[in-house]
Formats: C-alpha cells, sequence, structure tokens
C-alpha cells in the first residue's frame, strides 16, 4: 500500500528545556523565524504526505489547533490531533496513532528533529518495498546523545540507545517508516531503566524480524530538544533561508 499517511511526535516534558518549556509546549518554540512543530509538516507536505496525525500532550495542547487550525494554511489535506496522557515515550505516543493508520503504512516525524533534505525520495524508497521498516542514519559527533546503529552494507546489525561507548557514529534520526506490525510490537514492549517505552527497541525486533531497511539521511539534520541543539538548529536554518534569499 502508497504510503499517504503521516505521524508527528510533539508530546513529552521538554524538561530539558525548562524553563522555556513552562510556559509552553517545547514544540511550539521558535526554530529561527518559525514554530518547531511547522518544519516537520512542511517536510511531510512536500513529500506528498496527504493526511498527518499530531500527538501532543501537556497543558499548552490547545495552542497547536490555534497556530495549525485544520492544516490547510500549511498545505495539508487532512489534519488529525490526538492526546498524549503522560510521558510514556516515543513508542507510547506512537500507539496512539493505530486506529489513524487503519492498516497502512506510516511515516513517523519527531516534533524537535529538523533538517535540511527533501522526504521524497525516501518515501519512495519504502514504497518500493511497501512493507518492513525503514530508519534514517547520520553521522555525528557526539552519537552518546542518540540511539546509534551498526550497520554493515545492507543491514542494521542492532541499535543501542544513548551508548556510553557508540560502536560507530551513526545516529538513528526521528525518522521512521514503520507499517502496520509497528503496533503489535509496541503492545509487547516493557518500560526502559527510563521508564518509557523505547522506540530503539521497536526498531531492534524489527531488525530482528530481518525487515529492517535503512538510508542515510542527506544535508544538515539537528535534533532541538537541548538549548545547545536548539541553537544549532535555528543557525542551520537560518543560514539556508539567507541562502536562499541571496539565490
Ligand atoms: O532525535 C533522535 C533521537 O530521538 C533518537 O536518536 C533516539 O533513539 C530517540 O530515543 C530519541 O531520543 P531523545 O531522548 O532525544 O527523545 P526525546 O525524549 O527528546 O523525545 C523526542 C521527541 O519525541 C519529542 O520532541 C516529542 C516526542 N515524544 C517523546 C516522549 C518521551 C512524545 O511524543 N512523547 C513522549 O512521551
Amino acid at each position: 500500500m502508497k504510503l499517504r499517511k503521516g505521524v508527528i511526535l510533539a508530546g513529552g516534558m521538554g524538561t530539558r528545556l525548562a524553563p522555556l518549556t513552562q510556559v509552553t509546549n517545547k514544540h511550539l518554540l521558535p526554530v529561527y523565524d518559525r514554530p518547531m512543530v511547522t518544519y516537520p509538516i512542511e517536510k511531510m507536505v512536500d513529500a506528498g504526505i496527504e493526511e498527518i496525525l499530531l500527538v501532543t500532550g501537556g497543558e499548552f495542547a490547545g495552542d497547536f489547533l490555534r497556530l495549525l487550525g485544520n492544516g490547510k494554511a500549511f498545505g495539508i489535506k487532512k489534519l488529525h490531533y490526538t492526546y498524549q496522557e503522560g510521558h510514556g515515550g516515543i513508542a507510547a505516543a506512537l500507539l496512539l496513532a493505530e486506529d489513524f493508520a487503519d492498516g497502512e503504512p506510516m511515516v513517523i516525524i519527531l516534533g524537535d528533529n529538523i533538517f535540511s533534505a527533501s522526504l521524497e525520495p525516501f518515501v519512495q524508497k519504502y514504497d518500493a518495498v511497501g512493507s518492513g521498516a525503514m530508519i534514517l542514519l547520520k553521522e555525528v559527533k557526539d552519537a552518546s546523545r542518540f540511539g546509534v546503529a551498526t550497520v554493515n552494507d545492507k543491514r542494521v546489525e542492532k541499535i543501542v540507545e544513548k551508548p556510553a561507548k557508540p560502536e560507530s557514529n551513526l545516529a538513528v534520526t526521528g525518522v521512521y517508516f514503520y507499517d502496520r506490525r509497528v503496533f503489535e510490537i509496541v503492545k509487547k514492549l516493557k518500560p526502559s531503566a527510563r521508564d518509557e517505552l523505547e522506540i530503539t527497541d521497536v526498531n531492534n525486533t524489527y531488525i530482528r524480524w530481518g525487515q529492517m531497511r535503512w538510508a542515510k539521511l542527506s544535508g544538515w539534520w539537528s535534533d532541538a530538544g537541548t538549548f545547545e541543539s536548539l541553537y544549532r538548529a535555528t543557525e542551520l536554518v537560518r543560514k539556508t533561508r539567507l541562502a536562499g534569499k541571496k539565490k
């Protein structure tokens, strides 16, 4: 089935950005000239994703409606919202998308991931098989802040979440492609040491099944969940915008 649905995960507490997140949701904070959540939205719309589910939570969830409305101003054909109670982890937030997915494959983007590349070629790559999972990897200097993948040419061998001694410099970015079986996996997960359902455990299950593909994300990529990474993302967007204006 062709990929036409996307989920943006914008729940969680944003504690690493306190006190900024005491008065608003992390994904509504500015990244240069726009609220953070609009970046993953733009990536999905540009890649031809027709229906988007926004998963959010916390005290300021209503503000997403004020910003995005029915999504038309952002080019979204159909925008849905749901609410995550608590902050049980990325995989727990994803479980809320089961009815929305209704058996179809989906692309997921973490609401604090900002990057320059188009998603279109990756959507096409996933569609060429149309089932299983696919992750996008990016070389980074500070791998121990992320899920880290060990790969050989074709296969991902394993992913370790925030390893003290990373085996590679390949971070697992917050862009994931899954088929319907993802929900079956999430329902069997046990909470990690940080008491969350981990997306890395979902990915390792697909790896064990031999159904995980990967690609390298081109261009620049940054998360924006810490002061340093938010600042970095802002700088990267600014540079890209100014370079675009000069042309
Ligand atoms: O940015 C990529 C990294 O994101 C990956 O390399 C890691 O494997 C993955 O675990 C994740 O790491 P973080 O620890 O940085 O994730 P964080 O808790 O900051 O959550 C990222 C986004 O996920 C957040 O902006 C909103 C969403 N989220 C998170 C939690 C914990 C939810 O929607 N609900 C949640 O309960």
